[in-house]
């Protein structure tokens, strides 16, 4: 098997997650890590099997043509500069979600990426959650009919602390429904077959980071909200966020009805359901994920699936399988969802150029 030198620009919390799965993926070199905070590069380079060189500069890793692939994982605002740069190298590119903050930067990643035929994938893992994954191929083949309704439901814990506070502000992510909900609209699309059309939401910030103070400014991230999605096949879909929910049974339910069955995904215990119409059974399944997979992070083995089906492409054994497409029109529905929430009206998806 080829062995494939990867460079991990942003060795934060994600990056840290992607060089444990790397570790564990067969072909896999952690060759070259860059960030600027000496702490956190130090700390990913000693959990790296393979002595990767660093440095506090990421044209320095760009310029390192013995790479043969590279994963984008500095905070949000910053993926557009580094693309900017990497994209001419021509080299496979794993770029973390949100693809970037605002529709016009994920539109021209897009257009090079089509342009230059470049390959090129989105970090939307949830589509690799084991679970999510078994929910998927159910609905895929048909044991829920027709899906009517998607409801997804997280309910968890505030965002956690991030290198330099990034996270506490929508300049720098672009906002709630854009950083963590695309993997949610990523989804709907996927799961659903079909296209947004248009949105209702209502949301905000009512109870975290209020009394937060970074640089004289208070934090303005939502914590809360619904977004409910009308999709051309006549589907409807809704997202239903809270992020003061310590407290819940799980952080994930994933719904689908249709005129068949309900098929359900429980995260994170990784159980997959399927009820029956016609006798109101629920039959369960309980989905395992390695203990090593699962250890390598903190998104219930979906990293390593992710990561794994990148080197893939890479290789040029399979299709990139989250393209910069998807990764564009789940931003796209992410900032459609603000808007409505935002003006208090309905948002056609046309507004936005989709
Ligand atoms: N796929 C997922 O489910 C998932 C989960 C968490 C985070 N993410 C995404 O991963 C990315 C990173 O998030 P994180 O949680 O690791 O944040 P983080 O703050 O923990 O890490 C970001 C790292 O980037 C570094 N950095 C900042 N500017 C840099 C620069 N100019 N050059 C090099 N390094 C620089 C920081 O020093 C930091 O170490 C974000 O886009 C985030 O949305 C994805």
């Amino acid at each position: 098997m080829n062995e494939i030198n990867l460079g991990i620009i942003g060795t934060g919390l994600m990056g840290f997650e992607h060089i444990q799965n790397f570790n564990l993926l067969e072909g896999a070199r952690v060759a070259a890590l860059a960030d600027t905070d000496a702490t956190m590069l130090a700390k990913a380079e000693a959990m790296s099997a393979d002595s990767p060189r660093t440095s506090d500069d990421y044209e320095t890793l760009l310029s390192d043509e013995s790479l043969d692939a590279l994963v984008i994982a500095t905070p949000n605002f910053h993926h557009i500069e580094v693309l900017r740069a990497a994209l001419s190298s021509g080299k496979p590119i794993l770029c973390e979600k949100p693809l970037c903050t605002t529709l016009a930067d994920t539109d021209a990643v897009r257009q090079q990426v089509t342009r230059d035929n470049l390959t090129f994938q989105v970090g939307m893992e949830y589509r690799f959650k084991p679970a999510l994954a078994e929910m998927i191929t159910r609905v895929e083949r048909g044991d829920a009919g027709f899906v009517h309704m998607l409801s997804i439901r997280e309910h968890r814990f505030p965002f956690l602390p991030k290198v330099n506070d990034w996270n506490r502000f929508n300049a720098n992510t672009g906002g709630t429904l854009v950083e963590k909900c695309c993997h949610f609209f990523d989804l709907m699309r996927l799961i659903l077959g079909s296209e947004p059309v248009s949105v209702v939401a209502s949301a905000g910030q009512n109870v975290n980071h209020l009394n937060e103070t970074y640089a004289g400014q208070t934090p303005d991230i939502w914590d809360n909200g619904y977004a409910v999605f009308d999709f051309e096949n006549g589907a409807r879909a809704m997202l239903d966020l809270c992020m003061f929910a310590e407290g819940s049974r799980h952080s994930e339910e994933l719904a689908a009805m249709g005129d068949k069955a309900k098929v359900e995904c429980l995260l994170p215990q990784n159980i997959v359901t399927h009820g029956h119409r016609d006798t109101w059974v629920v039959d369960k399944t309980d989905i395992h994920v390695p203990e090593e997979i699962l250890n390598a992070g903190y998104h219930s083995g979906a990293t390593y699936h992710q990561n794994q089906a990148f080197l893939a492409a890479v290789r040029g054994e399979a299709e990139v399988i989250v393209t910069a497409e998807d990764g564009h029109r789940a931003v796209a529905m992410g900032v459609a969802a603000q808007m409505a929430a935002r003006e208090k009206r309905r948002v056609d998806m046309t507004e936005l150029g989709l």
